[in-house]
């Protein structure tokens, strides 16, 4: 706070100084209502060695940059300069700059500061640990965010008081797919929001939801403009897989938005079978394959069930997160279309970031639902620092209806 202000002062100063030079005063002004904003953790490589780090302008300078170091105390000389790429698109306003940091140590604190002349852009982040045994993993995994801003705005309070890893976000951040209004609010909300008391900013691994895309279903890349150049993942962005630590595979899939669900069955045969021995596979995507409001033989939930459930069944997945529904859902253990409490795969969701929430189907009269309600709400996962343990808790807003699900509820393979 003390630094900023002195900057803010500093601001006034080239105000003052400028006044005689028209050309000089315009281009001070221009940089001081400029800052850095929007700022964005992703991953494209390995989350123990690398972080993405994304930002927006609404002018193009001449140099976007940012430093990092070990420390904040660390001497000038300590923080290492990279200078960011910048690009824009036709569909926003913004200038889009980022930089891929590399070659960093495991479960370690860095601290950045984007620069800028009156108002640099400070705080910290933290590499995921390589190594099982070092501490526990807490992430969280939702959906849905689209259009009650104030209710957004609560739950991403509420996620940043669990101090997560990471968040995994199963699509439909937004209403509309090209509306700027929409995502500089999205944006905003997330970078004043989605950091920790301390500074420590928290990476997002997003998935594509119908929202982002124009013509929702069976569209191009092109159609996701924001989507595709906001969220720095690994290509094609709409389907890839992060190693998250020693002992976590999170594969992210797109149910039918901007690729065919049975085109990306050989990609995720090839990664499940890859990866076959990580000890926790979870796979997010937008489209419930067992809703809890809309119509279990609708067309992409079938598609779903026959190309890519098959999957999750012989490759043993330990857990899929959907959305879509907005609402609370957990499915009983499902294998082969039917109940399966010894081998069954849970699928928790549908969804209940901010978007309207919907009433569900009763659960009692749907074989697939283990308890399905209206409820805003997030999921918090923790895995054990052993490896051994994935605890899962539904986080409801308000808060104060947060129950524990026990590991044994969801985990079909270690316990
Ligand atoms: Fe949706």
């Amino acid at each position: 706070m003390i630094l900023r202000t002195i900057y803010t002062l500093c601001g006034i100063f080239v105000f003052l100084s400028c006044q005689e030079s028209g050309n000089d005063l315009q281009k001070s002004e221009a940089i001081a209502l400029d800052p850095p904003r929007q700022v964005i953790l992703t991953w494209q490589q390995d989350p123990t060695q690398t972080m993405t780090i994304t930002w927006r302008t609404d002018e193009l300078m001449e140099n976007h940059s940012l430093r990092y170091a070990y420390s904040p105390d660390a001497r000038r000389r300590s923080w290492t300069s990279v200078k960011a790429e910048s690009f824009t698109f036709d569909e926003t306003k913004a200038w889009i700059h980022y930089v891929e940091l590399t070659g960093l140590k495991p479960d370690r604190e860095y601290y950045v500061i984007i620069d800028h002349p009156i108002s640099p852009e400070e705080f910290h982040f933290r590499t995921l640990p390589s190594q099982s045994g070092k501490r526990d993993l807490v992430f969280l995994a939702g959906g849905d965010s689209r259009s009650r801003r104030d209710v957004r705005r609560e739950i991403n309070a509420l996620a940043a008081e669990q101090f997560p890893d990471f968040v995994i976000f199963a699509g439909d951040f937004v209403n509309s797919a090209v509306n700027e209004k929409d995502w500089d609010e999205w944006f905003d909300d997330w970078h004043e929001q989605l950091i920790t008391q301390d500074g420590r900013r928290i990476p997002i691994v997003p998935a594509i939801g119908n929202h982002e895309v124009i013509g929702y279903y069976r569209q191009t890349r092109e159609n996701a403009p924001y989507f595709y150049n906001r969220f720095i993942t690994p290509e094609p962005r709409n389907h890839y897989a992060l190693e998250l630590g020693s002992d976590l595979l999170v594969i992210t899939l797109d149910s039918d938005h901007t690729m065919d669900v049975v085109e990306q069955t050989d990609w995720l045969e090839t990664i499940l079978e890859k990866y076959q021995d990580k000890r926790w596979k979870i796979v997010q995507y937008h489209v419930a394959a067992w809703p809890s409001v809309r119509g279990l033989n609708d067309e992409i939930p079938k598609k779903i069930r026959k190309y890519w459930v098959p999957l999750f069944e012989k490759y043993n997945i330990n857990l899929v997160i959907e959305a879509h529904d907005h609402a609370y859902k957990r499915t009983v253990p499902i294998r082969d279309n039917q109940r399966d409490d010894e081998n069954g795969i849970v699928y928790i969701g549908d969804g209940g970031w901010g978007a309207p929430i919907r009433d569900t189907k009763n659960a009692k009269d749907h074989w697939w639902l283990e308890e399905a309600f209206a409820a805003d709400h997030f999921w918090k996962l923790t895995l054990s620092a052993d490896g051994v343990n994935l605890k899962v808790e539904p986080v409801f807003r308000p808060p104060g209806r947060t129950f524990i699900l026990e590991a044994e509820e969801v985990d079909n393979e270690i316990l």
